[in-house]
């Protein structure tokens, strides 16, 4: 009789300790599931908070940041750096519009030809060539056919510090806001 009750109790013991360490895997793998994921770095602002980066306010340290900054002055001011008043081997634009006369706010108006994102979206298959096309021959088609000028070889200085620029600019968009920033709106 006293064995009988002692295995019962026993197994009472057992049953409860299988009960907890059952609750106990339950809880780690909600924890797991429902845990927030860590905010990656450059993107610590939720989507709802997010503002474009300023040349003004967040532009990097040393010779990148320098790079970008160029990019910015050239596309705000291209006809003195690479249009008809800059130095004759430097001159590409034809006319004397700016990239920002289209593509507003130095690329940052959001749906009126904004870079921001632009960057990740290259290099691309374009169907009606039937060919990958690059950052770069995309510049040169606005130098060729909007500034009615000539390519600027990729290797320039100058080409360089756009695609920075872009580059900068579109680092740390957050994915689910691209669709409404790209293109530009009727
Ligand atoms: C006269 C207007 C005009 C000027 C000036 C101009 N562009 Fe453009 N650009 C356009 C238009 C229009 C598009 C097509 C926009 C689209 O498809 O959403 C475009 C597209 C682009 C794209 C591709 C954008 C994308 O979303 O894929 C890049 C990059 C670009 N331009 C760079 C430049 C640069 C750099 C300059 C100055 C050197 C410049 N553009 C000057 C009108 C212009």
């Amino acid at each position: 009789m006293q064995d009988r009750s002692k295995i019962s109790s026993a197994l009472q013991g057992l049953a409860y300790l299988l009960f907890s360490l059952s609750l106990l895997l339950v809880i780690g793998v909600l924890w797991v599931i429902l845990a927030p994921p860590k905010a990656k770095l450059n993107e610590a602002r939720s989507p709802q908070e997010w503002t474009p980066r300023s040349v003004e306010l967040n532009l990097p340290k040393g010779k990148w940041g320098q790079m970008v900054k160029y990019g910015h002055d050239i596309i705000t001011n291209t006809s003195r750096f690479i249009g008809p008043s800059a130095a004759k081997n430097k001159s590409f634009a034809g006319n004397n519009l700016s990239c920002n006369n289209c593509h507003l706010n130095a690329g940052k108006k959001i749906a009126s030809g904004s870079f921001i994102g632009v960057y990740n979206r290259f290099p691309q298959f374009r169907g009606r060539e039937n060919k990958i096309g690059t950052l770069e021959e995309r510049i040169n088609g606005c130098l060729e056919r909007s500034m009615n000028g000539k390519k600027m070889p990729e290797n320039t200085y100058e080409m360089k510090a756009i695609i920075s620029y872009i580059q900068w600019l579109s680092e740390d968009l957050p994915p689910e806001l691209e669709k409404n920033i790209k293109g530009i709106k009727k």
